[in-house]
């Protein structure tokens, strides 16, 4: 990058140690949470809107690609950089700026922690769903550009339903500001909304406004495991079907389980074909009755045992299993592709079926677990990146299964979005007005495409060829 735009950088981030172009600097920005990699030009660490914006106007005066970025826990490549790009890190945002019990409200920077705002949240009597199995590192900025998810969004929502305001800073350097401190607003178009789970495609969010709840009293959780995924599979469904709305319903296969006793051992039975993780919350007396009618309703449809946790520590050990899946997993091979595809509920037996067709087929290893009361699934398929016979089949496989995904009433993506991943799948999803329409809106943002290129849309919807 040549020194007169450096030095107009320099001056929107006003001070030495906020830009960098160390190669170790660029080397340790090249990643994202997927086995991707790609140095940027700088990385520039922003304290505020008002330089975040500066640094938008420098980029897109000199049509500069930005690729914005929080902790890097990204699944689809979003946050990844491209060739030339000022990587924008704004995980140094991180102040929670108001907690309001009055209001039922949080304001936060990006780069605050989704942990560390549910605790600060808790401490007071309120609570924060959204839960991305990443919490602990992960930030609210990457939450909103994706729309995250987790266990706890069966019962409480996503991202999106919590997300009351935002501040944003557009290509060319205006400041925007959306919402703001009540639950119902009418007022306009809801650019919020449009914003959330745009992948940083048209600008950048500085600041959020999420609306909080009250914290249940109380959690209660069951361990139920199965001899056969099917049973599994449909014991979910007659769950959900007898009314019952889990804080959440979490399936692992063996694979799965192998996996994370072996990171560390939870004291998980590792020879039977299904477990699922089941919660209730809410009022002590009203939790203890729907954990006790979902274990009969779990043992009716064939499970094999069903434990019910004695102590608040046994529910957190079994919560801590299910974070872990994601680095035991990693630790099965040298890569691995997980995908994120989401059923409607009465297809989750057949997509679970399907995923273990489409890795046999394909000669490949597969780990299945997810987010099975909502059908949003896991499928990670094993690997080893350096052999090209095994990636040709990794691709084949991963389209296979986006296209049952979408021919059972699904989608692509639940919770981690698009990114670079997935961006030429799109086809298969979304209607070609709606991509056109979806073109146009990037254009209004983002006239140059210097926001976050190369992601979310198809490379010739978003270059505007059609
Ligand atoms: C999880 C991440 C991968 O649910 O979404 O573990
Ligand atoms: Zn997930």
């Amino acid at each position: 990058m040549n020194a007169a735009i450096l030095s107009e950088l320099r001056a929107a981030v006003q001070d030495d140690i906020r830009l960098s172009v160390a190669p170790e600097d660029l080397a340790a920005y090249a990643y994202d949470g997927t086995w991707a990699e790609t140095a940027p030009a700088v990385v520039v660490h922003p304290d505020s809107s008002e330089q975040t914006a500066a640094v938008l106007r420098v980029a897109h005066a000199r049509r500069i690609p930005v690729v914005p970025r929080g902790s890097g826990t990204g699944l689809a490549g979003g946050s990844l950089p491209v060739p030339g790009a000022i990587c924008l890190n704004l995980a140094r945002m991180n102040r929670i700026i108001e907690i309001s019990r009055g209001d039922s409200l949080a304001i936060a920077q990006p780069g605050v922690v989704t942990q560390d705002l549910q605790q600060a949240v808790e401490k007071l009597g309120l609570f924060y769903p959204p839960d991305p199995a990443s919490s602990y590192q992960c930030t609210l900025g990457g939450n909103v550009a994706t729309n995250a998810g987790g266990p706890r969004c069966l019962k409480y929502g996503v991202t999106s339903d919590y997300v009351l305001g935002l501040t944003v800073c557009l290509p060319g350097g205006a400041i925007m500001r959306l919402g703001g401190r009540t639950i119902k607003n009418v007022t306009g178009y809801n650019l919020s909304q449009l914003i959330v789970g745009s992948e940083g495609t048209l600008g950048v969010v500085t600041e959020i406004v999420l609306r909080l709840i009250p914290r249940p009293d109380a959690e209660r959780t069951a361990l139920a495991t199965f001899s056969r995924m099917a049973d599994a599979c449909a014991a979910v469904g007659a769950m959900l079907s007898a009314g019952i709305v889990p804080l959440l319903a979490e399936l692992m296969d063996r694979a799965t389980i192998r996996a994370v006793e072996e990171f560390r051992s939870f004291g998980l039975p590792t020879d039977v074909e299904a477990l699922l993780l089941i919660a209730v919350d809410g009022d002590p007396a009203l939790a203890q009755s729907a954990i006790d009618s979902a274990a009969d309703i779990l043992r009716g449809a064939g499970a094999r045992d069903v434990r019910l946790s004695r102590s608040s520590e046994e529910s957190d050990a079994l919560g801590e299993a299910r974070r872990s899946v994601s680095p035991a997993i990693a630790r099965l091979a040298p890569h691995k592709l997980g995908e994120d595809v989401a059923v409607p509920r009465s297809r989750i037996p057949e997509m679970v079926a399907r995923l273990q067709d489409i890795a046999r087929e394909n000669a490949l290893d597969i780990v299945v677990y997810g987010h099975i009361g909502d059908g949003n699934l896991h499928p990670t398929l094993l690997c080893d990146r350096r052999d090209n016979a095994v990636m040709r089949r990794v691709e084949r496989a991963a389209g296979q299964m986006l296209e049952a995904a979408v021919a059972l009433g699904g989608t692509l993506s639940g919770e981690h979005g698009i990114g670079v991943f997935k961006r030429d799948y799109m086809r298969l999803a979304c209607d070609s007005e709606a991509l056109r329409r979806m073109a146009a809106v990037k254009r209004v943002f983002d006239p140059h495409g210097i926001m976050n290129p190369g992601k979310k849309l198809p490379e010739e919807i978003e270059k505007g060829a059609e």
